[in-house]
């Protein structure tokens, strides 16, 4: 008798509760293969919730998710409440308040999937990036003087405890040395350096030629703890030029770190080069805790009802989120089986053009795993 996980389901706003039932349709297939079952609770909560009654989480959501293995979201935002509320007041919400300190994105390029990047293939584009994801700008910590009047002054401290920058660092290195693998040799890294004894790679982000003493404490935390990495080459860019070497040389980086608003604005411009919001899921990780899984890209509220969104980025983060609860060979599975959707099936990642219905997508990966 396999395991049983307990999910909890956030399918949201838009076209998120469309999405997550192919990934919940992948996760069904890939238990009876792999032996585990998924028991799935629904939590409704979002624009429509909102709308309805005025509440934006009970006061008990956050007990109640520590309870489940992990937690499976849609999308949250609706363009018929203020920006801000939802996303800030859920999701933000739900990161900060069940401590979810990595934000993981895996950008990779998909067989058959187009990148607006000439020239580059799918062995080009595979790399992930660690967002922090509790600390920095998103603190929220701040605030306004004189709103509305030509003397206003704003505020939005940018804070970072050397804790919160060594337990993301850690969990930076640490996967550098598990992304090291018979299919992923020494990704990134020269012959000399394989020579040198280096097995793996990482690079910091940051803007230290400016924001000395935020980037300063992450660069020296860096430092210090890749002497405990002897075998992880390490290196780092300024964010600026980080923009440009993604689109440049993908092929360089392996596993990229960084903090949180810096790694929300790399990964939407990673995310395109790889296929776009389509198909980039993610995982909001708390490693000691629970963690949430989500597509990356919006609620798509054009597009709700319809049958056209791409799943394949909610399918991703199923899969994500198997590899998390320790399915590993079922995770694989299932990212085995979205490239050859997307090699052979699929015309293109975008909603409508796709060739097949949402719901066709998830029979096709669930069918071919
Ligand atoms: C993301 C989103 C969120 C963020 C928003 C919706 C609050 O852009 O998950 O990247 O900024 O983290
Ligand atoms: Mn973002």
């Amino acid at each position: 008798m396999g395991k049983n996980y307990k999910i909890a389901v956030l399918p949201g706003d838009g076209t998120g509760p469309e999405v997550v039932a192919e990934g919940l349709k992948v996760l069904a297939a890939a238990g009876k293969k792999f032996d585990f079952t998924i028991e799935t609770t629904e939590f409704n909560w979002g624009g429509e919730h909102y709308l309805a009654t005025g509440e934006i989480l009970p006061d008990d959501a956050v007990e109640t998710l520590k309870k489940f293995d992990a937690m499976y979201l849609g999308a949250i935002g609706s363009p018929k409440v203020k920006p801000g509320v939802l996303e800030k007041g859920i999701l933000l919400k739900l990161r900060f308040d069940l401590d979810q300190y990595i934000n993981l994105r895996p950008v990779k390029l998909y067989p058959g999937v187009e990148t607006p990047l000439a020239g580059k293939g799918a062995e080009d584009i595979d790399y992930v990036v660690v967002r922090e994801n509790s600390g920095g700008v998103y603190t929220g910590m701040g605030g306004v003087m004189q709103e509305n009047t030509p003397d206003e002054v704003a505020v939005q401290n940018w804070v970072y405890t050397r804790k919160q920058v060594d337990r993301c660092l850690k969990f930076a290195f640490e996967l550098a040395l598990k992304r090291h693998t018979a299919e992923n040799p020494w990704r990134g890294l020269s012959e000399e350096d394989r020579k040198a004894g280096y097995t793996a790679q990482l690079t910091l982000v940051g803007k230290t030629n400016v924001l000395t003493y935020v980037c300063g404490l992450w660069e020296r935390a860096f430092n210090e703890m890749a002497k405990d990495y002897p075998t992880v080459k390490t290196s780092y860019c300024h964010v600026d030029a980080t923009t440009m070497w993604m689109v440049k040389n993908p092929e360089w980086f392996d596993v990229v770190v960084t903090e949180n608003l810096m790694g929300d604005i790399i990964t939407d411009l990673a995310a395109m080069t790889s296929g776009g919001m389509g198909v980039a899921g993610g995982g909001n990780l708390n490693p000691e805790g629970v963690s949430m899984f989500e597509p990356i890209g919006g609620s798509a509220p054009k597009y709700t009802g319809l049958g056209v969104i791409n799943p394949l980025a909610a399918i991703n983060a199923a899969s994500l989120m198997l590899e998390y609860l320790g399915e590993k060979e079922a995770a694989d599975a299932i990212q085995k089986s979205i490239m050859f959707v997307t090699g052979n099936k699929l015309k293109s990642m975008s909603a409508g053009k796709m060739g097949y219905s949402t719901s066709e997508v998830g029979d096709l990966v669930a069918a071919n795993l």
